[in-house]
């Protein structure tokens, strides 16, 4: 390995993109299956340098030496720390810049796919190959400082460029969709805390005991939706969606906006809705039935209040 190649002034970059999940979020911190759907237009991207001073991060949020950064960028340090170990550099400052289309905060996998970027363009700096394997354990180490019991799930779906199946512990699969999925997702009135709603449901899910309860039942669905993302059968995958959503609410991480928002898509017409991610806030997601029926869904989750609105079209082409 010449972990100097290219000399202090060289930089590396790397890209990686938000995720939304279609089912399982909550139940896969329990060891039951997720699927994941990448978001591919909604990106972040890094860029790195090598520098003499201490490492230094500029994002949006904070500019300044990452040692100062607010405890939420901590992870990052720790993140730096190991790539540069793995791939063998010497100690020395790293200069890290971050541009991300993905809010922190909405169930989008910022904090993710940040870590993601980041790795990718250590890794481009010293022109190394790396294996999914190995990127997924590296931002697991940020992810467990940002979400305490991080599923891995997040990891995989900010560098994976398809659907996925993921179980956790296990690389996840690649699910090859027959027709498009016209989706809306839409960012609702607050943010959510991943953490802070893994523990709620934690303190939800003792009364209900192992492989009981909405937990359980959330893994019921999600297997129940495999085959009916593979085959296209997108109306009764909508309902499971929907039915998804009102578990969840059981588990109390649904907040009165998410209600309103999937209330509206159904209203409307969306073949299902449900809120996506960690929830407490955050954002929901709707299917819908084609492309005009999309934009008609995005426009009235715009007028009910949504702070942000995305049309992914994800697989089928
Ligand atoms: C967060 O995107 C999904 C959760 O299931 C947490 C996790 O899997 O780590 C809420």
């Amino acid at each position: 390995m010449t972990p100097e190649r290219g000399g202090p002034e060289a930089s590396g970059s790397g890209r990686a993109h938000g995720k939304a999940i279609l089912m399982g979020e909550h139940a896969v911190v329990y060891g039951f299956p997720a699927i994941a759907l990448p978001l591919l237009t909604v990106t972040v991207d890094a860029t790195v340098q090598l520098s003499t001073d201490a490492d230094w991060l500029d994002c949006a949020y904070y500019r300044g030496p990452l040692a100062k950064a607010p405890s939420e960028l901590g992870g990052l340090r720790l993140l730096i720390e190991e790539s540069r170990r793995a791939l063998g550099s010497p100690s020395r400052g790293t200069t890290v810049h971050i541009d991300s289309m993905i809010p922190p905060e909405y169930g989008l996998g910022s904090s993710a796919a940040v870590a993601v970027a980041i790795v990718r363009a250590m890794y481009d700096l010293f022109h190394q190959t790396l294996a999914a394997k190995e990127l997924a354990s590296l931002v697991h180490v940020a992810e467990v400082h940002a979400h305490g019991s991080p599923s891995g799930i997040d990891a995989w779906a900010a560098s994976v460029d398809s659907a996925l199946w993921f179980v956790p512990g296990q690389p996840p699969d690649p699910l090859p969709l027959s027709r498009p999925l016209f989706l809306v997702v839409a960012g609702s009135d607050t943010p959510g805390n991943t953490r802070d709603a893994v523990r709620r449901v934690k303190e939800s899910q003792a009364r209900f005991g192992v492989g009981a309860g909405p937990i359980a039942r959330i893994g019921e669905l999600t297997r129940a939706a495999r085959p009916a993302l593979v085959r296209g059968d997108y109306g009764f995958l909508g309902a499971l969606m929907t039915e998804a959503h009102r578990e969840l609410n059981a588990l109390h991480v649904a907040t009165d906006h998410l209600n309103r928002l999937v209330s509206t898509a159904l209203r409307d017409g969306a073949l299902g809705a449900k809120l996506t991610g960690g929830g407490g806030g955050g954002s929901m997601m709707a299917l819908a039935a084609d492309g005009s029926q999309q934009m008609q869904l995005a426009e009235a989750l715009r007028r009910a209040g949504a702070r942000q609105v995305w049309t992914p079209v994800v697989g089928g082409s």
